[in-house]
């Protein structure tokens, strides 16, 4: 366990996780369409890549060294009824014998599925114990995007790692975003959810999750649908690793979006 733990939180205590799992519930989605392709340039900055056993097996190289966090809950879709509906997707032997440093699935609380979601978390945690993979919690909100603030973000964190998590991904949030993390006994990671408008955004939310305890991100999105992903990437890692401010990040986004970096 803390082997694997290891491979994910580097030794600084910060973890920069690559997620391009979305295809799971939303199909091809926009700059996704070929994971390989888009991980390529990525990989190197990314402390880790979070995705299903699918993609794992069709799109990425098995001589890949880069830790490998398993999405393995689903079951659902954009177009059906509830995406709060899921279950467990890949047994214990698969989440083995693929190797995964860690797996990850969605609690969704609050929802129609509160029970089942969270029995499900429970099951994963007690499989996943004896062979020492840590879960990853992730707290997620299906379409009601609006739940993101703090008092339901500490609800959800708080529960998920009661539970065994060993690490939680959560949204963040403006107002008292320190409460979540603080209320959270295990390692917090900051999901970017939809592109934003601007790059200074993300290096704004990044940059104050982190000061606030978060221990870094499992953003997807609002690097690789960027028009300059490595750029992006590039800029976060000098945030999480190297405690760079937003403008700093901001200047080399720039300087790597020009080639001079
Ligand atoms: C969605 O549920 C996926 O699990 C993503 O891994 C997660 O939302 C993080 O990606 P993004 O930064 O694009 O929101």
């Amino acid at each position: 366990m803390k082997n694997r733990l290891a491979q994910l939180i580097q030794k600084d205590g910060k973890a920069l996780f690559l997620p391009i799992d979305h295809g799971y519930f939303q199909g091809p989605t926009h700059k996704l369409e070929k994971p390989r392709e888009t991980i390529k340039p990525l990989l190197p900055y990314a402390d880790a890549i979070m995705l299903t056993r699918g993609v794992l097996r069709n799109c990425v190289d098995p001589a890949n060294t880069k830790p490998v966090i398993l999405r393995v809950s689903g079951g659902t879709s954009v177009v059906g009824e509830d995406l709060a509906n899921e279950g467990l997707t890949t047994s214990i032997t698969e989440i083995v014998r693929l190797n995964a440093s860690a797996v990850s699935m969605s609690v969704f609380v609050g929802s129609k599925y509160e029970h089942q979601s969270l029995i499900n978390l429970t099951k994963l945690v007690n499989e996943c114990e004896d062979y020492g993979v840590p879960v990853m919690a992730v707290t997620a909100v299906g379409k009601e995007l609006e739940k993101r603030e703090a008092r339901y973000l500490a609800l959800c964190c708080r529960i998920a790692a009661e539970l065994g998590a060993r690490v939680v991904k959560t949204y963040y949030c403006p107002e008292k975003f320190h409460k979540v993390v603080e209320g959270c006994p295990v390692p917090v990671v900051i999901a970017g959810g939809p592109k934003v408008d601007s790059e200074l955004e993300v290096f704004e939310f990044v940059y104050d999750g982190m000061q606030k305890g978060a221990i870094g991100v499992n953003l997807g999105r609002n690097v690789w649908q960027s028009e300059y992903p490595v750029a992006m990437i590039r800029a976060i890692r000098a945030i999480i690793h190297e405690n760079y401010a937003p403008k700093e990040a901001q200047g080399l986004f720039e300087q790597v979006k020009a080639g001079k970096a």
